[in-house]
């Protein structure tokens, strides 16, 4: 097999890096994607750091296997607390999700301007982001909230049931009156409830994730290194690690993937 025609491993703790994987297929349809998602251990966002790099390492040995060429990391939790670990094992390049959720906020929010950034507690604690603007330099005021439930609605695919509104309404109501220009969706299963969030936050704020700006900077990555696969029609490939046909129904009923038949990989 030419380098060119190795996959691009994804990864998430369950549905959400879907969100990114839809976005790398949109801006790069010739490339070969394995997914994987960690359903038998989803959520990450509430599990320690150290549960974290083990699960994130584990599925990086897998995906290497597989002969990968990239890592794409579709997970806020895992870019937040496993990043470098995940880098010490993998010879192929490794990206995160939260240096494009960055600059798709710097992008939303003018100087001296207010970043709301929501996630998972473990992401939230972790302050990733805040560093990361910081290191960025960006002259904003940045706010942090997790929102840990939003993630088992995610994947008990009730994105628009009336108690996920609550939710939202719980957990963002009180930013509502604090100016913010930027929300930065910071878990990739969130955008499942982007709808439902901004009418929370009203006009004011541009509701923004890392899936676009993501796969652009995987598309930089390859073209850098000659080893994008050019074409329209490349393969995908899912797996997960329990559960497969509940994956695939959920995965064509939230974000219209047909799966074809899910794989399962148990560690
Ligand atoms: N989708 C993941 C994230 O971006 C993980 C959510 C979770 O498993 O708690 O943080």
């Amino acid at each position: 097999m030419k380098a060119s025609e190795r996959p691009i491993g994804v990864f998430d703790s369950g549905l959400g890096g879907l969100t990114v994987f839809r976005e790398l297929r949109a801006q790069l349809p010739g490339e070969n994607l394995i997914y994987f998602g960690d359903t038998a251990r989803v959520p990450y966002g509430t599990k320690s750091a150290e549960a974290v790099i083990a699960f994130s390492r584990e599925i990086t040995g897998f995906l290497l296997e597989k002969k990968i060429k990239l890592l794409v990391v579709a997970c806020n939790t895992a870019s937040s607390l496993a990043l470098d670990e995940i880098r010490k094992v993998s010879p192929v390049p490794v990206l995160g999700v939260i240096l494009p959720g960055v600059e798709a906020a710097l992008a939303a929010a003018p100087a001296g301007g207010r970043i709301l950034v929501t996630g998972t507690s473990a992401t939230v604690n972790s302050r990733a982001y805040s560093k990361a603007l910081a290191a960025a330099g960006a002259r904003v005021r940045v706010l942090e909230k997790a929102c840990p439930l939003f993630v088992p609605l995610v994947e008990e695919g009730w994105c628009s049931k009336a108690v996920a509104a609550d939710v939202a309404r719980e957990y963002l109501a009180p930013f509502r009156k604090k100016k913010i220009d930027a929300l930065i969706l910071g878990c990739t299963h969130y955008p499942l409830l982007k709808k439902i969030i901004a009418k929370v936050m009203g006009p004011r704020t541009r509701i923004v994730d890392s899936a676009h700006a993501a796969a652009a900077s995987a598309r930089a990555e390859l073209a850098g290194r000659r080893l994008l696969n050019p074409g329209r029609r490349g393969r995908c490939e899912f797996i997960v690690s329990d559960a497969p046909e509940r994956f695939s129904a959920l995965a064509f009923r939230l974000l219209g993937i047909r799966t074809g038949k899910v794989a399962v990989k148990r560690f």
